[in-house]
């Protein structure tokens, strides 16, 4: 959607020093001119599409020139894949760069997987590990967006490879500075002395009205102001640069979920499991229990079911009339246990997960009729459903 941010007063045209800008509306008609006190004599404020996707506590945002439809989307999350290209479809945007504004420790990013359908450069700080990045930015320089210009600040801190970008009346500070809050500097390369830098020597110094955009906010607040933050953030009230970074060595706080993992993937650009599963899932289809439940009533023989869990898990129990074929062994095993490919098979395991990669491994070989269990042996198990032994 259109900002509703800016004044209907917006335009001014930039003027050589001295002279008085002329200020113009949206459709360019004349409005008048500055008065020659004001000294801050014509900035261009181009229009923007602006759209903020939340997903938990992370925060993306999807940024467009209104005049050349040109947008990048920051901090892209890769639960929200969809929303994204319906966002853009929506607002007539052209994705064209993919940026985040850090490593990523706690969520993973969308930006390889974007990259692999919009083939467009993903965008990170020089110092960014991730070998994938297409175009690494400095400090200083900007990112042409049509009439929109973002700003590269070097923000370190909460990771070595921060930046905050600056466009227009906003500055998106990643994780450099929350709402409330800042960035924690004790996960991989953080550091609190160069975070103190980054916000009192960098971030405070620009305009006290720009709208701070985090990349992490968890109370539904959408944004704040950097003035606001100066003067209510209970963080940078630590103005001193020791008892700040006593402050911020002495946090305590957990680690996130999955960090591990998504070091893993925000690095590297590969796919983490819950990706692998939900592409493996958009390949097959699913068996609920209930209709399997009437084919192992009725003893149908044009079913084969398969256990694809371990030896042991199979002799505990399993669903009448299944046969033992493990995940680990059934690339090489098909071919004497499965020798008809136009035969239907559905595959089950313990959750539901294995067995979804079971029966999109089996596509991928041939088996055109695969399909995988809604649910595994602990959901068939709970419904009430006869187990063999
Ligand atoms: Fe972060």
């Amino acid at each position: 959607m259109r900002d509703s941010g800016f004044p209907m007063v917006a335009y001014l045209i930039r003027r050589a020093p001295g002279m008085r800008a002329v200020v113009r509306d949206r459709n360019y008609k004349f409005k008048g001119r500055l008065p020659a006190s004001l000294t801050w004599v014509a900035s261009a404020i181009a229009p923007m599409i602006f759209e903020h996707v939340p997903t938990g506590g992370c925060q993306s945002y999807l940024v467009g020139c209104e005049e050349t439809r040109a947008a990048v989307l920051i901090d892209p999350e890769i639960t929200q894949l969809d929303r994204y290209l319906g966002l853009a479809a929506h607002n007539g945007l052209h994705v064209r760069y993919l940026l985040d504004t850090h490593t990523h420790a706690d969520h993973f990013t969308a930006t390889a997987e974007l990259r692999r359908r919009l083939e467009v450069p993903i965008v990170m700080h020089r110092d960014s590990p991730a070998p994938f990045v297409d175009m690494r930015v400095d400090d200083g320089e900007m990112i042409a967006l049509g009439r929109l210009r973002l700003r590269v600040l070097h923000t370190p801190g909460h990771t070595r490879d921060s930046m905050c970008l600056v466009v227009e009346d906003r500055v998106f500070t990643g994780d450099t500075l929350l709402i409330g809050a800042t960035g924690r500097t004790d996960l991989p390369s953080g550091d609190p002395e160069a975070l103190y830098d980054s916000l009192f020597e960098r971030l405070l110094r620009l305009d006290p009205a720009l709208k701070v955009f985090p990349a992490h906010e968890y109370k539904g607040r959408s944004h704040s102001t950097l003035a606001q933050e100066a003067a209510e953030n209970p963080r940078l009230q630590q103005r001193e640069r020791a008892g700040f970074v006593a402050m911020m060595r002495n946090l305590n706080l957990t680690m996130p979920k999955h960090i591990t993992e998504a070091l893993r993937v925000n690095m590297s650009g590969g796919r983490s499991v819950a990706q692998l599963l939900a592409e493996a899932g958009a390949r097959v289809p699913f068996m609920s229990l209930a209709e399997l439940h009437g084919h192992v009533q009725a003893a149908s023989p044009g079913l084969v079911i398969l256990d694809v869990r371990e030896r042991e898990a199979f002799e505990r129990g399993h669903v009448p009339g299944a046969r033992l074929l493990p995940r680990g062994q059934l690339e090489l095993r098909v071919n004497t246990e499965l020798p008809d490919p136009t035969q239907r098979i559905l595959a089950y395991c313990e959750l539901g997960q294995i067995s979804t990669f079971a029966a999109a491994t089996l596509r991928d070989m041939g088996y055109q009729r695969a399909v995988a269990l809604d649910g595994g042996m602990q959901a068939w198990r709970a419904a009430g459903y006869p187990v063999a032994v």
